[in-house]
């Protein structure tokens, strides 16, 4: 069977109305207490417009401890947002889309000068980009952490969410338990020695959702096929992922890469952003001109090193793997531009579905461009300058099309 963009197509439980799928995408659009504003409805309105599939909501916070970096993070830790997500999904569902919301806990990936509380993680291995000595999590605070999942679960699910996405991927919480080098535990949550992953965690998150919100509520799992630590994850463990993720029966699987310690390799970019990293990220950020001239020319071309370019499709041999491996469907992320890429993953069945965060970042209607022209070219040019101006007080935008107002 050929896989067309622009079929119905099933996911989990639901029936989509098309392959696309707009990636989750930072907003910065909430407020200090994490309680999205008017400009992030409008936002999933303009998106829904478009048509896409599904549309998976930026990373959330489930609990403030668990929050990253950024300001302006929504979360749904308590049942009196409710209402605040409800105008949301509402919002998108006058369209034929369905809404996702991405869960996550950013465990030693955020700061405490961002969250107010200190930093936690599965061990007490720093990240080298976030540089702050994680506590350790007790077995009882990871126990609390479980809950907090399941209750922001249940809460997405009054909101109107058509299911959840836990991100499992770019370094966060439940990636840090998953990863047999970050992972260092002797308790239960530490690395299963028989798979070689810290699996148990992940696995008690998504059965404690499952009580709560019914098993037919739909769980997709963000994962990266890779990273950059020189104790990499490897082929084989991904592969005994993938197989853990099949007999866990989740709804779908959205392949990425990497860890937020080499940030840039999840994304990708045509050519590294340095003057807009130089003046607003807050762990580079060099005011003087003279310094940061110097910067420039004696670290720079160190530092630019490991830093992997712009490939189209670049993370497609994940999902094309993963699909030799399990029946569940496979999304694929990350460098997909044209119409034609999206066509010949589809119709050679290396994914079931394509997912894209830059493109719908410039074009909210991205879908219905292609749609009209099957071979549309997405106006975006791979700065990533929008994923470095996710530190900053702006809401995501694209910067090729000027700057916004702040939050
Ligand atoms: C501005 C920006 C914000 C992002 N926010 C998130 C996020 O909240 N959660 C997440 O899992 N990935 C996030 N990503 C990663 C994307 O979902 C996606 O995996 C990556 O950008 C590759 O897709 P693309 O080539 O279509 O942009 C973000 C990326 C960018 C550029």
């Amino acid at each position: 069977m050929i896989m067309e963009i622009f079929e119905p197509a099933v996911l989990g439980n639901l029936q989509l109305s098309n392959r696309l799928i707009r990636s989750a995408t930072f907003e910065g659009m909430s407020d200090a207490n994490g309680i999205p504003g008017d400009d992030y409805i409008k936002l999933y309105s303009q998106l829904a417009q478009g048509k896409p599939g599904a549309i998976i909501t930026g990373v959330t916070y489930i609990s403030p401890e668990g929050k990253v970096m950024h300001p302006g993070q929504a979360g749904l830790e308590s049942e009196e947002k409710i209402p605040y997500f409800r105008k949301m999904t509402d919002a998108v569902h006058k369209y034929p889309v369905k809404i996702f919301i991405q869960l996550s806990h950013s465990g030693r990936q955020t700061r405490m000068s961002s969250t107010g509380f200190p930093v936690k993680g599965v061990s007490g291995k720093k990240s080298a980009y976030f540089n702050e000595i994680p506590e350790v999590l007790s077995t009882n605070e990871i126990e609390k952490i479980i809950e907090q999942f399941s209750d922001s679960a249940f809460y997405s699910k009054q909101s109107g969410f058509d299911g959840i996405q836990l991100l499992a991927s770019h370094g966060y919480l439940i990636h840090q338990f998953l990863h047999p080098f970050i992972n260092d535990r002797n308790d239960i949550y530490g690395i299963d020695p028989e798979l070689g992953l810290g699996t148990l965690f992940l696995n008690n998150i998504i059965d404690r959702i499952r009580e709560r919100c019914g098993d037919d509520y739909p769980i997709l799992i963000k994962i990266s096929g890779g990273d950059d630590y020189k104790k990499s994850f490897s082929e084989e463990m991904f592969l005994k992922l993938i197989k853990f993720l099949d007999s866990k029966k989740v709804s779908g699987v959205e392949i990425s890469y990497g860890t937020m310690d080499h940030a840039l390799n999840i994304f990708r970019c045509s050519r590294i952003p340095i003057d807009t990293i130089l003046e607003y990220n807050p762990m580079y950020r060099i005011k003087n001109r003279v310094l940061r001239g110097l910067w420039k020319l004696l670290i720079y071309p160190f530092a630019s090193g490991s830093v992997i370019r712009f490939t189209p499709v670049y993370n497609l041999r994940y999902a094309e793997t993963a699909k030799k491996h399990t029946s569940i469907p496979i999304i694929s992320v990350g460098g997909f531009r044209t119409g034609v890429e999206i066509r010949d993953a589809l119709s050679r069945g290396q994914a079931d579905f394509i997912s894209l965060c830059r493109p719908f970042i410039i074009e909210p209607d991205f879908p219905e461009k292609l749609r009209e022209n099957p071979y549309y070219r997405s106006l975006c040019i791979n700065c990533s300058r929008c994923a470095i101006m996710v530190d900053t007080e702006y809401p995501t935008q694209c910067l090729e099309k000027g700057e916004g107002e702040k939050k």
